[in-house]
């Protein structure tokens, strides 16, 4: 979900980069991997932790196998390359797999009035 807030501290891209059912990884804090990743559906981009549920948050096992490999074939679902679980890209619960029922954990974006999204680092700090 998007807020039009900015209160924001790091920068992703803008809007308009993503193309539709793209799911895009960063590491905006330059950390050395992708700590988030976006994906873009329609009008609508979401964020999420690049950490499975199947581990515990401090062991952070990330999805992808492969940069920004984290749609399923089929582009339906977001999926893990770990153990093949499958998650619902609006609300990142886990459909399919050994995390049935857990989700991903969101993270908030900003849209700023000139279509770029911004994260604040305190909502995936400790990834
Ligand atoms: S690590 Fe993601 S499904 Fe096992």
């Amino acid at each position: 979900m998007l807020s039009r807030e900015c209160a924001a501290a790091l920068r992703l891209c803008r809007f308009v980069e993503l193309s539709p059912g793209e799911a895009r990884g960063f590491d905006p804090d330059m950390s050395g991997r992708d700590r988030l990743f976006v994906v873009r559906r329609g009008e609508r981009v979401d964020a999420w932790l690049n950490a499975c549920p199947h581990y515990a948050l401090a062991d952070a096992v990330p999805l992808a196998w492969r940069r920004n490999g984290y749609m399923s074939a089929d582009g339906r679902h977001i999926v893990c390359a770990g153990h093949g679980a499958l998650f619902e890209p609006d609300n990142g619960q886990c459909i399919q797999g050994p995390c049935v029922g857990e989700q991903l954990q969101r993270v908030p974006l900003t849209l700023t009035e000139t279509g770029e999204l911004w994260v604040s680092n305190e909502n995936f700090s400790g990834v």
